[in-house]
């Protein structure tokens, strides 16, 4: 492998398998593929794993109440976010589940060496418990009266009203969810990870990770509250990997969910020669690992996950790269105005490659949310994709596919403006490498109106008029096809089904980043056909109806 490959191995946070994927999701899943698919395209050595995340007491739940086994429900979701993940061109190298063999062992192993360390100790808890369900509840599953505010029904971590946070055993009147009895007080012994005795450690791998700055003010926030220690076990009924040495005992679905990531790719090393598990977890190698999650799992990624890592003999991530939350129209995504879309809904109605490209057009590093504009959405699509970047080829390829009998001309007509393109290629690949989609949309979208221009000042249309002039206009058109050649390039990341088309109409096999700097001369393609379709308001809301209804 040349020097200048980097290994790289990359994550997405694993979906928990108790629902569908939504336009929320989504932002985490195209954002992350992106960002792959851009590494890859570089020719980087680049790894891309998921997996559904299936532990825990709500799945347990869901499942009973459906009559199924939790393994039952968990890959039929999985098979349905597959079907999703594959439709918007969301291309994992692997996806796998929590709830496997590779997953238990390296659990297993990350606890037995925490433990023989003093990591881990045990302490009796007092939490609540439902007599008539027979099991602890956990605090989600108690609801009762604010102690603050005293507004009723409210859940036994946090009120909804007044923003207060505290214990179950703090509401008045407590019920539990699951039978509607009052829950009564019980012991219990649990697992406590020392995640107090890891702050320098933690603070030294912050200032490694060079994290975002706005999450490094969070952290901060967090290190002056104080770290808490960890409780990683949960009673029996449970959904998980039973603690070893224990008869009823189980890891809480956090502690074996990150530990996912690895698992997943050890799975792929199993058929994959290439790759080896140690090279990419353990410490001291040359290889980079990066998570992509959402803002609100960041005290799991960014405090618990390296502790446990660095204690347990792995390596830590190279960085976390967090988003923010998605509003549609403003707002906070709502089944009754039709804003909480399925994927499945989108697709129902509108293509892939718009939903990618608008994201893209909006993402930046930070946390920040983001709005989809559902109106704003139609107008930048249409006028970005299809009025920019598409009609550059449909204005030119006509001329080359009937004039000249498919053939590109042997040089351009305007190598300046090509070399203008060309030389916005390291620009536009550190804003993907900062995942600064946004700035990288804006920059091809500015060029895509110069070769515009250069087309309307041109104008082939007349000159083709004049036998005299078609030598002219076949160089006037290679330009225009090189210079939408070169926007295709490197766009592939984000709309990669359009970015095959259109390589399949130049008749070329493959693409690298640095073919864009290269023109395509003196060959053929192929005919023309539209590569995308403007979007019709109607067809958004069509899928707001729907998504109200469903
Ligand atoms: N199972 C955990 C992650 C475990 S990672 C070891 C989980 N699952 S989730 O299904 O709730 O969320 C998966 C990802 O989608 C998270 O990164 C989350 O932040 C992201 N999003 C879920 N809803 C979202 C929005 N409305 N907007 C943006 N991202 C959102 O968390
Ligand atoms: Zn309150």
């Amino acid at each position: 492998m040349p020097a200048n490959v980097r290994k790289i191995l990359v994550s997405n946070a694993l979906p928990y398998a108790n629902g569908s994927i939504h336009m929320g999701h989504l932002v985490e899943y195209l954002q992350g593929d992106i960002w792959v698919r851009f590494q890859k395209l570089r020719g980087h050595q680049c790894t891309y794993v998921c997996a559904s995340d299936v532990h825990g007491t709500p799945i347990m739940l869901k499942a009973r109440e459906l009559g199924v086994s939790p393994e039952e429900l968990t890959e039929k979701v999985t098979e349905e976010f597959l079907r999703d993940f594959a439709a918007f061109g969301i291309e994992f190298d692997n996806y796998h589940t929590t709830h496997s063999p590779e997953n238990e062992a390296l659990v297993a192993e990350m606890f037995s060496v925490l433990y023989e360390a003093g990591d881990i100790y045990t302490r009796t808890i007092e939490q609540a418990y439902d007599e008539q369900e027979g099991m602890f509840l956990p605090d989600r599953f108690v609801r009762g009266t604010c102690p603050r505010c005293k507004t009723a029904d409210q859940y036994g971590d946090a009120c909804e009203n007044c923003g207060a946070t505290y214990s179950p055993a703090d509401l008045i009147d407590p019920v539990s969810v699951l039978s509607g009895t009052t829950p009564v007080k019980r012991d219990s012994e649990h697992y406590f990870f020392k995640l107090s005795d890891y702050e320098e450690r933690l603070r030294q791998w912050i200032a490694e990770a060079a994290l975002e700055k706005t999450m490094v003010a969070k952290l901060e926030e967090w290190f002056e509250a104080g770290l808490q220690d960890w409780d990683i076990s949960r009673d029996a009924p449970y959904f998980g990997f039973r603690i070893p040495g224990t008869d009823d005992k189980y890891f809480y679905v956090w502690l074996d969910a990150p530990v996912g990531y690895a698992a997943s790719f050890k799975n792929l090393c199993e058929r994959r020669d290439d790759l080896d598990f140690d090279e990419y977890w353990r410490p001291g190698h040359d290889t980079e690992l990066y998570h992509f999650i959402g803002k609100d799992i960041m005290y799991f990624h960014t405090l618990f996950w390296p502790a446990v890592l660095q204690g347990a003999g792995f390596r830590t991530p190279t960085s976390v790269f967090a988003h923010g939350f998605l509003t549609v129209n403003g707002k906070k995504m709502s089944k009754s105005r039709g804003t909480f879309i399925n994927a499945r809904t989108y697709l129902d109605h509108l293509h892939p490659a718009h939903l990618r490209y608008y994201y893209a057009a909006k993402l930046g590093p930070t946390v920040e949310d983001l709005d989809l504009n559902l109106e704003d959405f139609v107008a930048r699509v249409n006028s970005d994709l299809v009025g920019k970047l598409v009609n550059i080829a449909s204005r030119c390829a006509g001329f080359i596919n009937k004039r000249f009998d498919g053939q590109l001309a042997a040089e351009l007509h305007d190598p300046a403006l090509f070399a203008t393109v060309a030389g916005a290629a390291d620009d536009i690949a550190e804003h993907y490498e900062q995942r600064e989609y946004s700035k990288a949309m804006r920059r091809v979208m500015a060029l895509a109106d110069d070769a515009n221009r250069y087309i309307d000042e041109k104008k082939p249309w007349v000159m083709a008029k004049d036998e005299a002039q078609l030598p002219e206009v076949q160089a006037i058109c290679t330009q225009g096809i090189n210079l939408f050649r070169s926007l295709m390039i490197y766009l592939a990341p984000v709309i990669p089904t359009v970015a095959a088309d259109a390589r399949e109409f130049l008749a070329e096999s493959a693409w690298h980043w640095d073919d864009a700097g290269d023109p395509l001369l003196a060959t053929g393609i192929a005919a023309f056909r539209p590569l995308l379709t403007r979007v019709e308001a109607s067809q958004v809301n069509d899928m707001v109806e729907q998504s109200k209804q469903s």
